[in-house]
């Protein structure tokens, strides 16, 4: 061996030298994005504690997703704010074929047929209790919950969601979808299971857009507790073996080691999501705009280095105008 020093450096002299060396790469196809959908034409309002996002009516959520498709984003996964007089205990609203999600979908699928449109399997929104599931007695139903789920799903792909994404955690969940799918048809509907998604303090600002506290409890009888690992592959497991076609880890960036592992243990994609909390921390006031977007791109560098072939963040259409 020559008595030299390994120069590391040579490799990050010059802007072009990293740009070929780069080993992880961004690209708008990596990204879905979030939209909150509300009734009326009043136009959209912004959400105080999710910087630069707003809940849209139908309309203008269409004009977004024109954007966002033109930016060349490829999906959009969508959450309704339903007005609470018109939620319940069974959140039947849900199973109503001309609810937000429903309006929403026919919309965007005549205004933007080539993007990919994402509707999220949970009772939260149209729940008074605030809890993903139906509750008696202070405990969350789980097989009562997955029969409202399995209808739910159906109701989505009849009208036209290309993927069903349930984000609820019942037990057997995933199966039940797959079955009343494939019995109506629906054979090419995705699921897209949440499959490894934590009790997290993170999803704070969502459920302000929402409006969707637990209004009792906490969700941890039936999201996973941040503290474990072999209960995460465990769960995509069961997932896989019950139809999903993608999992996803929620939240993201707390959790790389949870997104290397599941990378690591199945061929399945693995879809990240970065959560509304990760995003307001990102959007913190004390950040200057270009360190927003800095710190908005490392973020996602790591979610995608950690092994995401898909990532979920509120950030989709300001990264790729910067990409
Ligand atoms: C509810 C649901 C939640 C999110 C997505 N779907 C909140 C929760 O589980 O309470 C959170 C997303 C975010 O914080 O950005 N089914």
């Amino acid at each position: 061996m020559l008595d030299l020093p390994i120069r590391m450096r040579r490799n990050r002299q010059s802007e072009s030298i990293r740009n070929l060396v780069r080993e992880t790469r961004l690209h708008p196809h990596d990204f879905v994005y979030p939209l909150f959908i509300k009734e009326g034409e009043s136009g959209s309002d912004p959400i105080a504690s999710l910087s630069g996002q707003s809940r849209h009516t139908v309309s203008s959520a269409v004009e977004v997703c024109k954007r966002a498709w033109d930016a060349g984003i490829q999906g959009v996964a969508l959450f309704p704010a339903v007005p609470e007089s018109k939620k319940n205990a069974k959140a039947t609203e849900g199973l109503n074929p001309n609810n937000l999600v429903c309006q929403s979908l026919v919309a965007i699928k005549n205004a933007v047929p080539g993007l990919t449109v994402i509707t999220d399997i949970a009772l939260d929104p149209y729940s008074s209790d605030g809890h993903d599931g139906i509750v008696r007695d202070g405990k969350i139903l789980n097989d009562e919950t997955v029969d409202v789920l399995a209808q739910m799903a159906v109701l989505h792909a009849q009208y036209g969601a290309d993927v069903v994404a349930p984000s609820d955690m019942m037990d057997g969940r995933i199966g039940a979808i797959r079955s009343a799918l494939d019995k109506q048809s629906y054979t090419d509907t995705l699921i897209l299971s949440y499959a490894a998604k934590y009790a997290s303090s993170l999803y704070g600002p969502f459920r302000d857009a929402l409006n969707s506290q637990p209004k009792s409890g906490n969700k941890k009888s039936y999201q996973m507790d941040p503290a474990n690992t072999r209960e995460a592959i465990k769960e995509v497991e069961l997932d896989i073996e019950e139809g999903a076609d993608i999992v996803m880890v929620k939240p993201g960036g707390f959790y790389l080691d949870i997104i290397r592992d599941i990378r690591q243990s199945f061929t399945v994609p693995v879809a990240a999501y970065q959560v509304s909390g990760e995003y307001a921390m990102i959007h913190h006031p004390s950040h200057t705009p270009d360190q927003c977007k800095d710190i908005l791109l490392e973020s996602l560098l790591a979610l995608k280095r950690a092994g995401s072939d898909i990532i979920f963040t509120y950030g989709a259409l300001e990264i790729v105008t910067a990409l």
